[in-house]
């Protein structure tokens, strides 16, 4: 049962996703494949957003060592669930994704009772305080997802 979390670039929204997640697993002693990418390659390379970075590590996540990258079609092969940050992100999603795997597919706020459709608003070209705002919204979907893995 792997996740893998996916917005734009992969340098805000999903890495933040993938560290928040983390965090629940290792504290619910859940030990499985998680990761992030992006349904574009401008960043493919790069460690996540500074301010990203900062964000996590005050919560207690390092993700200095992330690096983004591109999805490719073996991801929706290789995980489980497929978790969008928003709508541009699902679009994408289901356009390459094969039509027998699209149940994979979900928005990570789907996860959230009574957020279903929401969307982690993309802090990248805002100020600072956008990414603990973000923080909290993907904080609040690894719980949400935690909750959907254990079926209740
Ligand atoms: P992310 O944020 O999708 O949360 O990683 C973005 C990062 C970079 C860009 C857009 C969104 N960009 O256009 O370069």
């Amino acid at each position: 049962m792997g996740v893998l979390f996916v917005c734009l670039g992969n340098i805000c929204r999903s890495p933040l996703a993938e560290a928040a997640f983390r965090k629940e697993a290792d504290a619910a002693g859940l030990d499985i494949p998680i990761d992030s990418a992006g349904t574009g390659n401008w960043h493919v390379g790069e460690a996540p957003d500074i301010r990203a970075q900062a964000v996590a590590l005050a919560n207690g996540v390092d993700i200095s060592s992330y690096r983004a990258r591109q999805i490719t079609t073996d991801d929706f092969r290789r995980f489980d669930m497929i978790v969008g940050m928003d709508e541009n992100n699902l679009l994408n999603l289901r356009d390459i994704c094969p039509a027998k795997l699209s149940s994979k597919l979900s928005l990570l706020l789907d996860h959230v009772p009574g957020r279903k459709g929401h969307f982690v608003a993309d802090p990248y070209y805002g100020p600072d305080e956008g990414f603990l705002r973000t923080w909290e919204e993907v904080t609040a979907g690894a719980r949400g997802l935690m909750r959907t893995l254990r079926g209740n």
